[in-house]
């Protein structure tokens, strides 16, 4: 599609406002829809028409696709800190299912408009720390409420699917870090950051103690393995799969990371190398909900739709030190 206008929802948030620029940078226009819970107005406005609202608000999004010609609906938005899901299951259940639903069913309303829909690697549940990297058809089992939305948004597109053939492609990332390669977006939420680099590179600049949680999980030096792929990569990711939908492709579900594991300890020795600072660190307890490794198999992604992550651990690190260097 030369020229297409997408509903972008959670698009003042992270990964959100990142697939923003990348339609944009790829010729579309965007609407962005954020409730702004989480998200920045800042990050909001980088879209070309706004809509502050719930995406669970029926009447809201229903006008937003009688003004506007929505030809693709990527749905980002959701609450997306699994320790605080553990603690608020009900709250996170209610937000990412009715919100994913609503979305759904306007898409279906206004004639099948494709979906890219955000879900997660934590559907896996915990593999154990000798898991190698994960495929699609691993079993899923998540472990905590923001898991379970997530798949219970799977399952929803999966039987709508079904029933209407309404299409989509469900995009289950794992890490995503880093930040715009040109500054324009990255990790800046309502309150402090929860997510382990920003909170790392915080420590780093301001000389500040590290708490590392937990380095009993069973992998090589004890602290927990994660995929950390790109977000720029990710946001890419979004482009691929619409113009796949677009061309008629089928749905799809694909795992979306660096298909390569980065311990925390590695992640600390990144940091250290970029910023050139120390980072104190104090072995804390386990958080609740963390499993001892989570890896990406992206081969599927690749097939369908040649997307292959291209931005490595450093270009990670050395983006995300540049954007919290700057606010
Ligand atoms: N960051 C990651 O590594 C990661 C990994 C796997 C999956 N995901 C998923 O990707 C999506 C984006 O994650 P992110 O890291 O950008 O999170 P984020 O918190 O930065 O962005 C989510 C945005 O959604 C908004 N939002 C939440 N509930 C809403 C609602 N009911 N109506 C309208 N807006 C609402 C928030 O205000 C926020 O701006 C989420 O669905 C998340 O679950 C993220």
């Amino acid at each position: 599609m030369t020229k297409a206008t997408v509903l972008v929802t959670g698009a003042g948030g992270y990964i959100g406002s990142q697939t923003v620029l990348a339609l944009q940078d790829a010729g579309h226009r965007v609407v962005g829809l954020d409730d702004l819970s989480a998200g920045r107005s800042e990050l909001l406005e980088l879209s070309d028409r706004i809509a502050v609202a719930d995406c669970a608000d029926t009447a809201r999004l229903r006008a937003v696709f009688e003004v506007e010609d929505i030809a693709g609906v990527v749905h980002c938005a959701a609450l997306a800190v699994v320790a605080e899901s553990v603690s608020a299951p009900t709250r996170y259940m209610a937000n990412n299912v009715g919100g994913l639903l609503n979305v759904l069913g306007r898409a279906v309303e206004f004639g099948g408009v494709p979906v890219v829909f955000s879900s997660s690697g934590t559907v896996y549940g915990d593999p154990g720390s000798a898991s190698g990297p994960l495929a699609e058809d691993h079993e899923v089992a998540p472990i905590h409420a923001y898991g379970l939305s997530k798949w219970v948004g799977e399952q929803a597109l999966a039987f709508e699917g079904a029933a209407s053939g309404q299409r989509s492609v469900v995009l289950r990332y794992f890490n995503a870090a880093g930040a715009d390669l040109a500054g324009r977006s990255g990790e800046w939420h309502q309150g402090r950051e929860t997510r382990v680099l920003p909170r790392l590179l915080e420590a780093a600049t301001r000389g500040l103690q590290f708490e590392v949680a937990g380095d009993d999980f069973g992998t090589p030096d004890g602290t927990c393995v994660r995929d950390f792929v790109h977000v720029a990569d990710v946001a890419r990711a979004h482009l691929r799969a619409l113009e796949y939908l677009w061309a008629g492709g089928a749905s799809r579900l694909l795992n979306i990371g660096a298909g390569q594991g980065t311990s925390v300890l590695q992640l600390v020795a990144s940091v250290e190398h970029v910023t050139g600072k120390t980072v104190p660190l104090r072995i804390g307890r386990r958080r609740p909900g963390d499993v001892a490794q989570l890896v990406a198999d992206v081969g599927q992604a690749d097939a369908t739709l040649g997307w292959r992550p291209e931005l490595s651990l450093d270009a990670i690190v050395s983006s995300a030190a540049r954007w919290h260097a700057r606010r």
